[in-house]
Order: structure tokens, then C-alpha cells, then sequence
């Protein structure tokens, strides 16, 4: 047997508005995998108006990530590949619900593995609990009346109810 002398980290990105179940069930399952995980939150966001500082984001991350002491929350700006390559990072990992996710996901994985060969992207299936759960329809539901409770920790829905008025 051979002694295991390499430790590979991998990079988790994402928006993380706010964090789900969902991203956290990747989190849980991608800390057994890799010897180091970093949750990273893009910066530089072009999508939308964010409904979470980035400050805020890192802040419910590092709480609940607490229990996984391999797991980094961060955050950067720029292309993903450099900040991978900034810490030293072999894998981006991805989490994919239904094909529908599929196509995004392969744009950004291939044009990521051109412009940076060396750099794998690792996908992991979503859980079919959360198979159908974003961010977007979290914020949406909630702010519409609707029951969030089990789809986000307990973190976050204590600041959806401080940040988000409610309709209805
Ligand atoms: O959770 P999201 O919003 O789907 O995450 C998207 C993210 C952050 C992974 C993606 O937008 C990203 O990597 N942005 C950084 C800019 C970049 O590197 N673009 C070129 C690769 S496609």
C-alpha cells in the first residue's frame, strides 16, 4: 500500500443567495470526498441584485459549516479558474438537480476546463429531497407566505424573516 502523500482540495462556488439544504447536502457529502473543501462566493455576481450582502452570505456559511472542520467558506471576484488556482485547488465541484441544470452546467464546466486543463469538474447529483430547491424559489415562496421551514437552515430563515416583508 502506498502512502497518500497528495491532499486535493476542492472549490465549491457559487452565489449562495442564501445558502439551502441543498448546497448544504453537497457541502456534507463533498467533505467526505475531498481533503479540503472551500465554499467560495462569486463577488462580482452579474445575475441580479443580490438579497444577501456577500458579507451576510459568509457569515451564515461559517455557521453552518461549523460541524465540517475540512470546510473553508470564502469568497472571490474574477474568473474561477484563477482563484482555484490561487488555492492551489485541483476540483471545482458542482451539485446538478434535473437535466435542466445540465446544459449550464456543461458550458461552464467545458469552457472552465479551457481555459484551465488541469482543473476537473466534479458533479454530484443532487439528493431527491432537495432536487427541486434554489435559492430563487426559497426567496420567492417566502416572500409570498409560503413554508421554507426544512428547505434552509435555521440561520437563514431567521434572517429571511428579518430581511424579507412578507405579502399576504
Ligand atoms: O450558484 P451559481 O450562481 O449558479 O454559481 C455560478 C458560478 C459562481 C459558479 C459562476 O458564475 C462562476 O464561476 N463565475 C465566475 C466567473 C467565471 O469564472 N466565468 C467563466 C467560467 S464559465
Amino acid at each position: 500500500m502506498t502512502e497518500k502523500t497528495r491532499s486535493v482540495i476542492a472549490i465549491y462556488p457559487g452565489s449562495f443567495d442564501p445558502i439551502t439544504k441543498g448546497h448544504l447536502d453537497l457541502v456534507e457529502r463533498g467533505a467526505k470526498l475531498f481533503d479540503k473543501l472551500i465554499v467560495a462566493i462569486l463577488e462580482n455576481a452579474t445575475k441580479e441584485e443580490p438579497l444577501f450582502a456577500v458579507e451576510e452570505r459568509m457569515e451564515m456559511l461559517r455557521e453552518v459549516v461549523r460541524p465540517y472542520p475540512n470546510v473553508e467558506v470564502d469568497s472571490f471576484r474574477g474568473l474561477l479558474v484563477d482563484y482555484v488556482a490561487r488555492r492551489k485547488a485541483t476540483v471545482i465541484l458542482r451539485g446538478i438537480r434535473a437535466i435542466s441544470d445540465y446544459e449550464y452546467e456543461l458550458q461552464m464546466a467545458l469552457m472552465n476546463t479551457r481555459l484551465a486543463p488541469d482543473i476537473e469538474t466534479v458533479f454530484m447529483m443532487a439528493s431527491e429531497a432537495y432536487s427541486f430547491l434554489s435559492s430563487r424559489l426559497v426567496k420567492q415562496v417566502f416572500g409570498l407566505g409560503g413554508n421554507i421551514s426544512g428547505l434552509v437552515p435555521p440561520v437563514v430563515e431567521e434572517r429571511l424573516k428579518r430581511r424579507v416583508p412578507r405579502v399576504g
